[in-house]
């Protein structure tokens, strides 16, 4: 080879390169719809899903799957109402290429909706709907926290077992209120027990005391009760403050104390509830997510810093099945529904409506934390009434 030749093809290469490397550049940033409550009751369970997913890319080198991440954040203010316009403006206007949300059911089936009808990945960090891992579970809807069935189906046992004869329950009414009443009753009923009575209020109204006269008459064996972020600390203050913990066990999904101990202080000692994680499990796993939360955000990490922190996992494991290329959704979703996810929480797997198949832990109310006593569901799989997949 002459010179020249040896610099043309040197150029060649050199050319052929660049085109390779812009060819995986152009998939430039990956783009990340954050659309959480960032205000109202919900508002820290928000923060908590978005520090516990920008720890796991922060670990990564702020990179998932090769590609740098860019957040797009929306303000969902847990209302369902608005869920369908936010949604809609991450998907059409700025062209996110996955969405991350959210805590509130109702608004989690708006984005559902959307996200079966224009393709787009989305991973629910939290909302326990269990529509979306049901009738409307689909190829590109994952589900990194929990359905509203399986804590509550748990804690009907759980009441069972203690023997617990009769219980009412109380919670907000809307989708997460009235599914966790019907695991807990399936559950309870199961065992042998009666639900008396359901009692509701408006999400997310706080106004208990008339229902709380109503139980204090009416004498159940057991209350059981959804509530979560503000309203929680709320209602388990008015319950203690009404005297009703002294005679009357309340009982709920874990979400009734977690996160808000700090806040409920004494009227929640001694609470047994059950979820997917707990305090105490010291694992060298957990332990870890834990000093490194801490030390990123200078506070100690709850459920909803672990579904946010297993919703980037989950991405994270697509993405590098895929090279960072989302748009291959069958390669995306096989690569996520063979994983077993490394979680905080201890491992878990996908059940075929890409619901987490989980132990349900049995946790007890110890100063400022939820201690895990036992296991009290192993593996416990939502039975995704409705899906076809
Ligand atoms: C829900 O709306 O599904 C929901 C909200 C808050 C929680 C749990 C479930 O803590």
């Amino acid at each position: 080879m002459t010179p020249r030749t040896t610099a043309r093809s040197t150029l060649t290469a050199l050319a052929l390169a660049c085109i390779a490397t812009l060819g995986h550049a152009q998939q430039g940033k990956l783009k990340v719809g954050l659309m959480l409550p960032f205000s109202g009751t919900y508002a820290a369970l928000g923060t908590a899903i978005e520090n516990g997913f920008k720890l796991h890319v922060e670990e990564q080198g702020g990179k998932l799957g090769g590609r740098e991440i860019e957040y797009i954040k929306v303000d969902d203010e847990s209302d369902p109402a608005k869920a369908t316009d936010n949604v809609n403006k991450l998907i059409k206007r700025d062209n996110v290429d996955v969405i991350v949300g959210t805590v509130h059911s109702g608004v989690a089936m708006a984005m559902a909706k959307a996200a079966k009808e224009s393709g787009t990945v989305l991973i629910v960090p939290n909302a326990g709907a269990d529509a979306v891992t049901g009738p409307m579970c689909a190829q590109n809807i994952f589900r990194s926290s929990f359905s509203n069935w399986q804590p509550a189906y748990a804690m009907g046992e759980v009441a069972a077992k203690q023997g617990k004869k009769t219980a009412m329950t109380l919670t907000w009414k809307y989708a997460a209120g009235d599914e966790s009443v019907a695991g807990f009753k399936e559950g309870f009923e199961k065992g042998g027990g009666k639900v008396l009575k359901q009692l509701t209020v408006p999400f997310p109204n706080v106004e208990f005391q008339a229902l709380l006269t109503e139980i204090a008459a009416a004498k159940p064996d057991a209350v059981y009760s959804f509530f979560a972020g503000g309203g929680a600390v709320k209602f388990v203050k008015d319950y203690a403050a009404a005297g009703l913990n002294k005679n009357i066990p309340l009982y709920g999904p874990g979400f009734l104390t977690d996160g808000t101990l700090e806040a409920q202080g004494e009227s929640a000692q001694g609470m047994l509830t059950t979820l997917h994680y707990a305090d105490g499990l010291n694992t060298p796993r957990d332990n870890k997510f834990r000093a490194d939360y801490d030390k990123m955000f200078k506070m100690q990490p709850d459920v909803y810093a672990v579904q946010g922190y297993d919703a980037a996992q989950m991405l994270a494991i697509g993405l590098n099945a895929t090279k960072g290329d989302i748009t291959k959704k069958a390669d995306f979703a096989a690569a996520i529904e063979k994983a077993k996810i490394d979680s905080p929480r201890g491992a878990f797997t996908m059940g075929k409506s890409h619901n987490p198949v989980q132990d349900i832990y049995l946790r007890k109310v110890e100063g400022k934390e939820n201690k895990v006593v036992n296991v009290a569901v192993k593996g416990l799989a939502d039975p995704a009434r409705g899906c076809k997949m």
